[in-house]
């Protein structure tokens, strides 16, 4: 079957199967790899994208699940004003270490300051409960979302 969707601002057309996830749609069949593969269950997060913008973990999303929809990851975010701030802010606190739950922490943030610009560190911590870093213990890149929200706030 072909699945057609938005992919980052761009119509993709890809030859897939039923029960393909997208996480493999992404990564292997359109070299989509900041989106991460960590548990494969749902657990990690690494594989969050934003499907219709609302993150998901992609590997429990099914290709044709996306037909019609439109799938953002970090590289479709890289002239945008908001990302900007996080990536700026995960780099200063020192939010990031081996890197490897950035890209799907940075959507997860990106999706929650979209929709409450002024979050609370409560909301902050139960916006990114699906997300699992096994380097930085949390506390710098809670600081970070916070304080990539005063940034926009200052505006
Ligand atoms: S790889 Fe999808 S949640 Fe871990
Ligand atoms: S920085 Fe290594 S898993 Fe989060």
């Amino acid at each position: 079957m072909n699945v057609r969707f938005t992919l980052n601002g761009k119509d993709v057309e890809s030859e897939t199967r039923d029960n393909r996830p997208l996480l493999d749609l992404l990564r292997v069949d359109l070299g989509v790899t900041s989106v991460k593969k960590g548990c494969e269950y749902g657990e990690c997060g690494a594989c969050t994208v934003l499907l219709d913008e609302v993150p998901v973990t992609s590997c429990l999303v099914l290709a044709p699940q996306v037909e019609g929809k439109t799938v953002t990851t970090i590289d479709g975010l890289v002239d945008d004003p908001l990302m900007e701030k996080l990536r700026q802010a995960f780099l200063e606190d020192g939010a990031i270490q081996c890197g490897f739950c950035t890209p799907g922490m940075l959507l997860t943030a990106y999706a929650l300051l979209k929709e409450n610009p002024n979050p609370t560190e409560l909301e902050v911590k139960k916006a990114i409960e699906g997300n699992i870093c096994r380097c930085t213990g949390y506390v710098l890149i809670i600081k970070a979302i916070l304080d990539a929200a005063e940034r926009v706030l200052a505006e």
